[in-house]
């Protein structure tokens, strides 16, 4: 067996893929992990229709792998990710809707807007987490899935330039900085992602080691 391993990540997010190579890679570093994107692919954009970031996530796996059946890459597994910020004092919003919150739905506008809707909000009160959800899917339907989040805060202002989306914005507790401050080993470490993918790595190792 060759020792590279090939996933289809069903998304155009380029800050959501470098993390999965990364956190793929400190789980199992003895394999040389590629991951191609829906870009990479032609794969049609898939429609969120879900009212959970989980079924949001087994939609995707499952468009993708319908996608590449009957295409030269049927075989490989296809990983649906769906992730986003829960805001308490917004009732948990965006929720699923975290990537297109404001009307453009860029990370400069969509940050603007959260800042907005949380002016004047004490500290105390802006309470926050990221959550993800993961599905990997093959031609035979969905063949694992996990979820994971991290707890923070809404910063008042932006704070570093690292990450992507709210990470400017979003104080983890547990790091006592934003995630736009802190190193990609300090976001892995403790991510929403790195978590559900901590979930998924037994199944990985069953499935594709
Ligand atoms: P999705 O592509 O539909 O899953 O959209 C997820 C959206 O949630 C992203 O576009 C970001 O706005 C936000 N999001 C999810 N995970 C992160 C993260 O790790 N950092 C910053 N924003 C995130």
């Amino acid at each position: 067996m060759s020792d590279i391993r090939t996933i289809v990540v069903v998304s155009r997010n380029q800050g959501k893929i470098r993390e999965f190579k990364r956190i793929f890679s400190d789980y199992v570093p003895d394999v040389k992990w590629r991951f191609l994107s829906a870009i990479d692919l032609g794969l049609p954009e898939v429609e969120e229709t879900g009212s959970t970031f989980a079924e949001n996530a087994r939609i995707k796996a499952l468009a993708g792998a319908k996608y590449l059946a009957g295409t030269k890459y049927s075989g490989y597994i296809c990983l649906g990710e769906d992730s986003g910020l829960e805001v308490d004092k917004l009732d948990g919003g965006p929720g699923v809707n975290s990537h297109r919150f404001s009307e453009s739905g860029s990370d400069e506008d969509n940050n603007k807007l959260l800042l907005d809707l949380l002016d004047g909000v004490p500290w105390d009160e802006r309470t926050c987490r990221y959550k993800a959800a993961i599905a990997l899917a093959d031609s035979t339907g969905i063949i694992a899935q996990s979820t994971g989040s991290v707890e923070g805060i809404i910063h008042t202002e932006l704070r570093g330039t690292n990450g992507f989306g709210y990470d400017p914005l979003f104080y983890a507790v547990e790091l006592g900085k934003t995630f736009g401050e802190a190193s990609d080993a300090e976001k892995d470490a403790i991510s929403h992602r790195r978590r559900a993918i901590q979930g998924l790595i037994p199944a990985i190792k069953r499935i594709m080691l």
